[in-house]
């Protein structure tokens, strides 16, 4: 598959009870040490991909900090694109390369407004974007590798078809609780573990008050 696809990458950092955020989105969980060892990472791969939502909450940039190369491609996840021209991806889209992923129902007018930008449009899905094809697309015009850093419900996205290559997962020390926190991975799941996908533990590396575990599929 990996010679069709793009290679993916997941990666996240986590609460100890599971959680991407707490409540009210707050995300701020790693520690320095970890975002460097993600700036690293982010370093070594084509794109880094993200939805919507983590977009908006977020509005993060992206970028490879201490990246020798130039920094990866920013793709996003917005079927009705509707990521604003504010948004701190899109101010930063004429020195990073970004490409926004749409559905194929997304408004005239939405698509226009980015159309004025200097990102790339991908129409690929109706309603919501169809993860298997775009991968196969992006692997065509050479992204080989990318990194999925979420949110639960993009994460859910590629989990459920089973597209993930490797997962690189932060267990932070916190424990914020919350029914309606956002968890490592959210959607409907499975409904039993035969049908879950298993990882296999790679390697654990012990930072300070952290832990990263590294999973191969
Ligand atoms: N700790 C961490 O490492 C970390 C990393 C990332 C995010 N976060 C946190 O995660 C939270 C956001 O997560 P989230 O689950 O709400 O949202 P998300 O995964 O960031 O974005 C979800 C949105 O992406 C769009 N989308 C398009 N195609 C999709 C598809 N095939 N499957 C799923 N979504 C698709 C949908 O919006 P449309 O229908 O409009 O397209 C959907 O509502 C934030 O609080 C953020 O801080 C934490």
């Amino acid at each position: 598959m990996g010679r069709f696809r793009s290679y993916v990458i997941f990666s996240a950092a986590i609460t100890l009870d599971g959680k991407l955020a707490t409540r009210t989105g707050d995300s701020k969980l790693s520690s320095k040490a970890d975002k460097n060892r993600v700036h690293r990472l982010r370093s070594k791969v084509d794109a880094i991909l993200i939805g919507k939502n983590t977009a908006k909450l977020d509005d993060p940039v992206l970028s490879a900090h201490n990246a020798k190369k130039k920094n990866p491609i920013r793709i996003i996840l917005d079927s009705n694109a509707t990521i604003k021209n504010n948004s701190r991806i899109l101010r930063t889209s004429s020195k990073i390369p970004t490409i926004i992923v749409v559905g194929e129902r997304a408004s005239k007018k939405n698509l226009q407004r980015l159309e004025k930008l200097p990102v790339q449009i991908i129409i690929c899905g109706k309603d919501r974007i169809n993860i298997k094809k775009l991968l196969i697309s992006l692997r065509k015009q050479g992204i080989k590798k990318i990194l999925v850093e979420g949110g639960g419900a993009t994460n859910w996205a590629f989990v459920k078809e089973d597209l993930i290559d490797e997962a690189m997962i932060t267990i932070t020390p916190y424990l914020v609780g919350g029914i309606n926190a956002t968890t490592l991975v959210d959607g409907d799941g499975f409904s039993t573990i035969t049908k879950s996908i298993k990882l296999k533990l790679k390697n654990v590396v012990k930072m300070k008050n952290e832990v990263v575990l590294h999973y191969e599929n």
